[in-house]
């Protein structure tokens, strides 16, 4: 089953405007600036999935940076997120490991409600109950600025080739 996302609202700032494909197929209309948000000091961002991606937890340091409010986030697909200067390929890594039952790590850079951004070093594991995988979890951490700056160059390469 496909849920859609709506469009982004156009912020009333600078912005570029870009529209996302995403894997099932569907696209969405995303308004970008060049606004980074701080990871916050001390916190974790968490967040839950069902298997097929929909979001089913997220605390509140996930809640308050996105921009959205808990009930906009809740039920939705975790590419409500995504950036457009992510490349493709690194969720393609994420979930073919997180499917194989494997713990993932990765740099990723997310996209806010307002257009603005933040990096995050996540960890994604599958949660496993009596032997079945049931959903997943993504605990995110503050990434250094010099394995932002790296990741920055490393993806664009990595777009540019996809
Ligand atoms: C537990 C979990 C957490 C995820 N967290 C994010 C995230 O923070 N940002 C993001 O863009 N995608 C995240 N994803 C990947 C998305 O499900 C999706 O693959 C990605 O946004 C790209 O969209 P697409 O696969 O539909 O092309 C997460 C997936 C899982 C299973």
């Amino acid at each position: 089953m496909t849920i859609q996302i709506e469009d982004m609202q156009k912020p009333d700032k600078a912005c570029t405007e870009h529209v996302l494909t995403f894997f099932d197929g569907s696209t969405r209309t995303v308004y970008v600036t060049e606004e980074e948000l701080p990871f916050p000091d001390g916190k974790l961002i968490v967040s839950r999935t069902n298997l097929d991606g929909i979001i089913t937890h997220a605390n509140d340091a996930f809640v308050k940076i996105s921009g959205y409010g808990r009930e906009e986030v809740i039920g939705k697909p975790h590419c409500l997120l995504r950036h457009p200067d992510m490349p493709k390929s690194a969720y393609q890594d994420l979930w073919q490991t997180v499917k194989a039952g494997n713990k993932w790590h990765g740099y990723v850079k997310n996209l806010c409600k307002d257009g603005s951004y933040y990096w995050v070093y996540a960890t994604v594991v599958p949660n496993v109950r009596r032997g079945e995988t049931v959903g997943y979890t993504s605990v995110r951490r503050k990434p250094s600025r010099s394995k932002i700056e790296a990741m920055i160059t490393q993806y664009a390469q990595m777009k540019a080739g996809e």
